[in-house]
């Protein structure tokens, strides 16, 4: 539990969790909470495992997504050959968790955002006495900086090539950039070159398939045409390491990529669904939502709820109101409130308790500590987001 919770919502914790288990316990919780119902996620969890081993092709899940040990542990134990993270902070803690709680093997982990100066070099190479440690870099300064902290700790490290695949957030920008990088990568006697990141953020939510696929074969070509100018220099390629949930089907069938990072797929939040829909790579259930309550209901065509721009992020629109999305939308109402119409056949009262599937759930999840796994009715375990906050 987090310390820095106020004593009495630790003790309010504490007098739920005497409930677990019991029929109607999911109704205990106080809100807004962030409820993930615990069936859906390991169908999830297992359902893209099956689809990228018979794909033939790694899983490594982004952990950025749920910044959570004990999910990080069901996609270990159900295949995952790694985790990503997105931050240096994410992966201390995640990995610090699920080693101090005795996992069996050595964990495998990815930072697939370049780290930068001195003092972050330090503590990737600190981290990598805790796990099989793979580190992106797109900028010769990135080389040197994690050198020299490994010549200080007299540690090696495995380092991939960042490729900017259309993108345009991180990567080197095309074959010859490419190469600058890993010459000076080749030249650290204190660095082993393992591969390249070709991550296409902008093609995940491309709605249509074809559309998504015919964006997503000019991004692989990007990433080949750096494979292949590495490849002639007589340079090894072993990882080519990408993909999300929006392209994992047509990363597989493209074949370039040799493990996926797929990271919604466990919530399946509203953002994806509108954009997949609901075949092959849409086809996750959606296990999160935030439970709210009505805290007035005074007015004759909508309520507020609890749960506003403190509650989810709202990058991508508004919630659904689960049960009731075609007939009832929710609308921001400032920080803490949410509004909630109500056509007349529905009555919303004080106190009723709603739930709203987040428009996107990476960002939601940082803003809770826990997150309430439940199934039905019953509310069956309460685990820490592990690493919310850890974004330095
Ligand atoms: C580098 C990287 N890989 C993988 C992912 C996971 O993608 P998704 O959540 O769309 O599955 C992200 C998400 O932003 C990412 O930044």
């Amino acid at each position: 539990m987090n310390v820095s919770n106020p004593l009495s919502q630790q003790r309010s914790l504490h007098s739920i969790l005497e409930h677990l288990g019991q029929p109607g316990s999911r109704n205990l919780i106080p809100t807004p909470a962030l409820l993930c119902d615990l069936e859906l996620l390991v169908a999830n969890i297992e359902r893209m495992a099956g689809v990228t081993s018979s794909g033939g092709v790694g899983l490594r899940p982004h952990v950025k997504s749920h910044k959570s040990a004990f999910i990080a542990r069901l996609q270990l134990e159900r295949g995952a050959v790694g985790l990503c993270f997105a931050k240096l902070g994410e992966a201390e803690t995640v990995v610090g968790a699920l080693v101090a709680e005795g996992i069996d093997a050595t964990i495998s982990a990815l930072l697939t955002s370049p780290v930068v100066g001195a003092r972050s070099a330090e503590r990737v190479v600190a981290l990598g006495e805790l796990c099989d440690l793979l580190v992106v870099v797109d900028d010769p300064r990135g080389v040197d900086e994690l050198s020299n902290a490994c010549e200080g700790a007299g540690r090696r490290l495995s380092v991939l090539c960042d490729v900017d695949v259309g993108l345009a957030r991180t990567g080197v920008v095309d074959a010859a950039h490419a190469l600058t990088v890993t010459e000076r990568i080749e030249r650290s006697p204190w660095l082993d070159f393992v591969g390249v990141q070709g991550y296409g953020g902008h093609l995940q939510h491309i709605a249509g398939r074809e559309e998504r696929r015919e964006a997503t074969k000019d991004s692989t070509r990007r990433l080949e045409l750096v494979v292949a100018a590495l490849t002639n220099v007589g340079l090894e390629v072993p990882i080519r390491t990408g993909g999300g949930t929006g392209t994992a089907g047509i990363d597989i069938e493209l074949g370039l990529l040799t493990e996926l990072q797929a990271g919604s797929y466990v919530f399946m939040d509203r953002e994806y669904r509108d954009a997949l829909g609901l075949n092959d790579e849409g086809s996750f259930a959606q296990s999160l939502t935030i439970a709210t309550t009505v805290i007035s209901a005074n007015q004759k065509d909508f309520v507020t709820v609890d749960a506003g721009l403190k509650a989810m992020a709202n990058d991508a629109g508004s919630p659904l109101v689960v049960g009731h999305e075609t007939t009832s939308q929710y609308h921001f109402f400032g920080d803490e409130h949410g509004l909630v119409t109500m056509p007349a056949s529905t009555n919303f009262r004080r106190g009723d308790r709603l739930e709203l599937v987040p428009p996107h759930c990476d960002p939601t999840v940082d803003r809770y500590d826990h997150l309430w796994m439940v199934q039905g009715d019953v509310l069956v375990d309460v685990v820490e987001v592990t690493a919310r906050g850890c974004s330095q």
